[in-house]
């Protein structure tokens, strides 16, 4: 870590929305009478229907935690992110669409002709019955009919529920079971790095697990064949063509859930989290705005997936808001070679571009000659999100796309804050690499004593990061299950709200964001609980037991380390290596297949009973100095078994 500080230039600050004095202004101000900082922000950003009276009704008390912002306001999200741009901006693109394949011509779809898509998906939508608080799943590629369904879906006063293409067909299953979706969205086929994932055949399989009830609609993106149910697959494109051009908006609350966004936590299946209408809205513009530091005309690139949080809030939600273009990108950093994010940059002019370390960590590792050929001039501000980025992947970005000359925004988050909550404006704090250095308005973040829970008040400090009060962009509820939702982030820690990360506090104030302190894991950038992983491991009829730790991966930030106990009467082998990755595969998706399977005759477990992770995270470290006391194991010598069989012992 280096404390070295890296401040913006004077070129920079004087074209800047925020700098230095406003931003500790505004900040205070944001805190010292939160009503009066996001009434007026409220007003000023968003269209309302019927104003609001009140603005903040919120409670963290352990029993009675409730979140609401702007309660008695009435809006519609897509005449925010549309309709309301239509007189000044119609002409203007909206969505730049970068496909796949760089021969492919790129769309460039303006805010008029986006109206127009939505409106007739949304017509589509009710033509299926699809009625105000409904869920719509969608399970699309990085395509603009992604950003139409989640609009018309909007328009409408349905709940979207996005699930990442890279998820199994039963993983999509339990999504659309749990919330209970009327339909789902999916397309034929969708190419990604030059090939082809079956999204409607991974689509009919999850469809036998769920009501038959539920109805398909198929965007035809590719034309590859697949399967046709005709009762229940519908063709969207071709109704897109028969229904009417215009859509009219369906007044909402500003409590009314926009949309339910599956994620994992340390325990149990992943849960739904929820969006507000009105206090996520205004917190995905507000903070797309300023983190940024967008400006009209500029054309703003979040590299992440509609899948994810991220991709909804600065892909489509934040910019549309805004009345920003902004860039949807189908394909992969690496295809067809590590030069197409500054390729699709010099090509589009982008001036604001967001990705993940371990995309950074990547393409680093394929050297610079990517990145020679490409003019990068258009570029003002680079972002970073997902995980903590160390300073090799900082300064290899800072060097080669910034040319030592743009500010780069490290924004801490999560699913469940809506928006950025710990992160630099650009025009207004130096960075230091590695840092996520300040909070947000109105974000009060505290560090907390892990075990007493007590506020460390001291500047420089090391702890638990807790924040202490609302902010409008906090999700509202787990679907579903409202004690759910408190016990995960109200109960450990009275009266806060618990984000599940260790955080160290400097001298200056600024927040270095030290990783989880729960039984997640942070693979590229995506939060993979180990409790899921090891149940769809022991789900497999040879598996007796299993368990599952991170450990550091020089790409992917953190792997995901399995220690797998077999059946008796199972034998360790390459095959069966192999069979189990597949089914992880098959069970959550790609992105949850085990990096290393380690094979463990047994594992170390207290006289209770209870796997002691501790010890399996240190071996997976490689730090056996540090496996610390075993004296309360049932089993000692399960330990030095382990240690000795290590995968990739050097
Ligand atoms: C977890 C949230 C919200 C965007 C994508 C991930 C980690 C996120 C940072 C950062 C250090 C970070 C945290 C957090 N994280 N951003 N800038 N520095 N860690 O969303 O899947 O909800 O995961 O990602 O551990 O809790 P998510």
């Amino acid at each position: 870590m280096t404390e070295k500080m890296y401040p913006p230039s004077d070129d920079f600050v004087a074209k800047a929305h925020i700098d230095a004095a406003t931003y500790a202004s505004m900040y205070q101000a944001s805190v010292d009478d939160p009503d009066a900082f996001w009434s007026h922000e409220a007003r000023q950003r968003l269209d309302w229907i019927e104003p609001f009276s009140v603005v903040k009704n919120t409670s963290f008390d352990l029993g009675k935690v409730s979140v609401k912002w702007f309660e008695d306001g009435v809006l519609n999200v897509a005449y925010n992110c549309i309709d309301r741009h239509l007189e000044t901006r119609g002409d203007q693109t909206a969505i730049i669409f970068e496909p796949d394949d760089p021969e492919t011509p790129a769309q460039h779809i303006t805010y008029t002709e986006l109206h127009e898509k939505v409106c007739r998906f949304a017509n589509v939508l009710l033509a299926q019955g699809v009625m105000r608080g409904d869920r719509v799943v969608i399970y699309l590629p990085m395509i603009p009919e992604a950003a139409y369904a989640m609009l018309a879906c909007a328009r409408i006063g349905a709940i979207h529920s996005i699930v990442f293409a890279g998820f199994s067909p039963d993983a999509l299953a339990n999504r659309i079971n749990d919330c209970g979706a009327k339909v789902v969205i999916t397309a034929d086929t969708a190419p990604r790095g030059g090939r082809r994932t079956g999204l409607k055949s991974n689509t009919d399989a999850a469809l036998l697990h769920c009501s038959d009830k539920v109805r398909c609609l198929v965007v035809k993106h590719t034309g590859d064949q697949t399967t046709w149910i005709d009762d229940r697959d519908v063709d969207v494109k071709a109704m897109m063509a028969q229904v009417a051009p215009d859509c009219p908006i369906r007044p909402m609350g500003a409590e009314d859930p926009l949309f339910i966004l599956y994620t994992s936590g340390s325990t149990g299946k992943p849960k739904g989290v929820v969006h507000s209408s009105g206090g996520y809205l205004l917190y995905a513009a507000m903070t797309q705005q300023l983190t940024f530091d967008y400006h009209d005309g500029d054309v703003f690139w979040c590299g992440a997936d509609v899948g994810w949080v991220t991709g909804h809030s600065y892909i489509v939600y934040g910019p549309l808001a805004n009345g920003a273009t902004t860039l949807m990108f189908e394909g992969v950093p690496t295809y067809p070679d590590a030069s197409r994010f500054w390729q699709v940059i010099e090509k589009h002019k982008v001036a604001q571009f967001y990705t993940a370390p371990t995309a950074i960590r990547a393409l680093m590792g394929q050297g610079t000659k990517f990145v020679e050929g490409s003019d990068l001039s258009s570029l003002k501000v680079l972002g970073t999100v997902g995980e903590p980025i160390n300073p090799e992947a900082w300064n290899w970005y800072n060097d080669n796309i910034g040319k030592g000359k743009l500010p780069i925004v490290d924004t801490w988050w999560q699913t469940e804050t809506g928006g950025h909550m710990i992160t630099p404006l650009p025009g207004a704090m130096a960075t230091k690499p590695g840092s996520a250095t300040k909070p947000f308005f109105g974000v009060q973040p505290v560090v907390l004593d892990p075990t007493s829970g007590k506020e460390l008040t001291e500047t420089q400090t090391e702890g638990v990061l807790a924040i202490k009060d609302s902010w409008p962009g906090q999700m509202r509820t787990v679907w579903g299950d409202h004690e759910r939702f408190e016990k995960t982030y109200f109960s450990d820690y009275k009266g806060y709200y618990f984000a599940g990360d260790g955080c160290r506090r400097d001298a200056d104030g600024y927040y270095w964001i030290t990783g989880r302190v729960d039984d997640v894991i942070n693979v590229s950038g995506h939060r993979m609980g180990t409790a899921e992983v090891e149940s769809a491991l022991v789900a497999h009829a040879k598996v007796a037991e299993a368990a599952v730790v991170g450990y550091p991966h020089e790409v992917k930030g953190q792997g995901i380390y399995a220690y797998v106990t077999l059946m008796n009467d199972q034998q360790p082998s390459e095959e069966l290596r192999r069979e189990l990755e597949a089914w992880v595969r098959t069970e959550i998706g790609p992105i949850a297949k085990p990096d290393l399977i380690q094979w463990a005759p047994g594992l170390p477990k207290t006289r209770s009973g209870k796997i002691m992770r501790r010890i399996l995270r240190k071996i997976a470290e490689n730090d056996y100095g540090a496996l610390g006391d075993t004296s309360t194991l049932a089993d000692p010598s399960v330990v030095d078994d382990l240690i000795e069989n290590r995968m990739n012992k050097v």
